[in-house]
């Protein structure tokens, strides 16, 4: 194998469209040589969510000026590179198409590998461009669509150890700003308001705090966010709310990190915790599960604040990966809509769920 590889990485699975260009050296970690990322949060604000087909849209419009503004930042030829890896599920089917054609038809113009890559592989491996992170560590992904607890062994070996039985942490973040009638996306805005209002003024439920292992479930949470809305009257309310809202967040994420770390230590002789998402990007979140992990004596690592929401490095990280393992993939290959990182996970949501 050559000594320099040149991967480019596409994501287009929601409504961030981003091409970037990494370089692997044969050092500890590879290096972003150009990582654009154009958001859609313009297009899709008023709706106060994603619309599946105007993020389509605008990712058709731009995937092509994106890529050439990746190509000229890198100072990279597309002669040189040696594959093409792009994002080919989870996500929204529409979007997931638009990368993944693009990618298939740069890789048969150049003949280079296609490197289809799980989205959420690309969020597992994010905090890789500044640590060498040795398997086996304990994941915890915290998205907009996912909420989960994984024991990572090797690329593309997964294992679920909890997941929320709702909604996701994200989502939950994002539906109570909504509600709060603070902007979108909402996890950084609570985030901000947070800071101006009174973490105990709300007594809030902690949904399955002492049982179902470390399953999450955040459903209920947000319902008595929607039933105190009714009550506050000034802005310094709607802030003790939020205030509230992350506080309650934390003591979850605190107990059920703790739940986490034991069962993987019956499992594993790992002692390292990724933690990567959006969510992630939470200053408050990432104090909270560094005080878990300086308790349990684990090494805790999280990606750079940019690289916490959709990017394209982290796709093209899982494809430079995957380069080195010869894992590539046919032009045949479809997007898939729903692809879990542990396929033989139960599916462990809606009402009449066990824990
Ligand atoms: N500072 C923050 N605090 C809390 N949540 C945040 C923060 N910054 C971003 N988020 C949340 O992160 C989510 C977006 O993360 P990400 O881009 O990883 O999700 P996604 O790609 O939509 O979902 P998935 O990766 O599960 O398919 C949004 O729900 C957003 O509100
Ligand atoms: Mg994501």
């Amino acid at each position: 194998m050559k000594k320099k590889i040149l991967i480019l990485g596409i994501e287009t699975s929601c409504d961030e469209t981003s091409v970037s260009i990494i370089q692997d050296n044969g050092k500890k970690t590879p290096k972003i040589l150009a990582n654009v990322i154009s958001s859609q949060i313009k297009v899709h604000k008023k709706f106060g969510g994603v619309v599946p087909e105007l993020a389509a849209r605008s990712h058709l419009e731009k995937i092509e000026i994106i890529t050439k503004k990746a190509l000229k930042k890198s100072k990279v030829k597309l002669k040189d590179l040696d594959a093409i890896s792009a994002t080919a599920g989870p996500g929204l089917i529409v979007c997931l198409s638009v990368g993944f054609n693009f990618a298939k038809a740069l890789s048969m113009a150049l003949k280079k590998p296609l490197i289809a890559v799980n989205h959420l592989e690309g969020h597992a491996l994010s905090p890789m461009f500044e640590n060498k992170i040795n398997f086996p560590y304990l994941l915890l992904l915290i998205s907009g669509g996912h909420t989960q607890f994984l024991v990572v062994r090797g690329l593309g070996k997964y294992k679920r150890i909890g997941t929320t039985i709702d909604d996701a942490l994200g989502e939950a973040f994002d539906k109570t700003a909504k509600m709060l009638g603070f902007g979108f996306p909402g996890g950084p805005e609570i985030e901000k308001y947070s800071k101006k209002g009174n973490p105990d003024k709300f007594d809030l439920p902690k949904p399955i705090i002492n049982k179902g292992g470390c399953n999450f479930s955040f459903a209920g949470l947000k319902t008595a966010v929607l039933r105190y809305k009714n009550f506050i009257k000034t802005k310094k309310d709607k802030y003790d709310l939020a205030a509230s809202f992350q506080a309650t967040v934390l003591k979850i994420i605190y107990k059920k990190t703790k739940v986490a770390i034991s069962e993987f230590k019956k499992v594993s002789k790992g002692r390292s915790l990724i933690v990567a998402g959006g969510v992630a990007a939470n200053k408050q979140i990432r104090n909270i599960i560094k005080k878990v992990c300086y308790e349990e004596n684990f090494k805790i690592y999280f990606p750079k604040n940019e690289l916490c929401t959709d990017n394209a490095a982290m796709i093209a990280i899982a494809g430079l990966k995957k380069f080195k393992q010869k894992k590539f993939n046919n032009l045949n290959f479809s997007v898939k809509p729903r692809w879990p990182l542990d396929n033989k996970a139960k599916f462990l949501k809606g009402s009449g769920v066990k824990l």
